[in-house]
């Protein structure tokens, strides 16, 4: 297996939780290493250009606006696998749907404040480490 780099938003409900830590920990305890990581609160222009996919769908105004209601931090993850690796870690979109022991089962309330993002594909992994660090 490949050695890849995927991007993480650890999101604001996560953040005001308090568990920062916790989540990063789980990265590290799979195997993945933080080899960028930087805290920040989204513009809305930020938030809706990394979101530009979702721009027509009905609940893009509440995603825009949940991620730019406080801070979130930003990361580059890297290990074998990374980009499958971390959407298992993660669990399910709904925290509802998320398997035992997932992010979003231990740590998300609903579908709209879950918690965490984490790039879907390689293309997604490009596109979106380019729009926060650069090349
Ligand atoms: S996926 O896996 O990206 O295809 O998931 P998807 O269901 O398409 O959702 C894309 C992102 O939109 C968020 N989302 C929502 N936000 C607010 N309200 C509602 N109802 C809602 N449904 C989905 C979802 O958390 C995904 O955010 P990211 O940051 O990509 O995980």
């Amino acid at each position: 297996m490949a050695t890849e780099r995927t991007l993480s938003i650890i999101k604001p409900d996560a953040v005001a939780k308090n568990v920062i830590g916790e989540i990063v920990t789980r990265f590290e305890k799979a195997g993945l290493k933080v080899v960028e990581m930087q805290m920040k609160s989204l513009s809305q222009a930020e938030a809706e250009g990394f979101y530009a996919e979702h721009k027509e769908r009905p609940f893009f105004a509440d995603l825009v606006a949940f991620m730019t209601s406080g801070p979130v931090v930003v990361q580059v993850l890297e290990g074998e696998n990374a980009i499958a690796q971390n959407r298992e870690l993660m669990g399910a979109t709904n925290p509802k749907e998320a398997a035992e022991g997932t992010i979003r089962r231990d740590f998300a309330e609903s579908i709209d404040a879950n918690a965490v993002h984490g790039s879907d594909s390689a293309a997604s992994a490009e596109r979106e480490i380019g729009y926060f660090f650069g090349n």
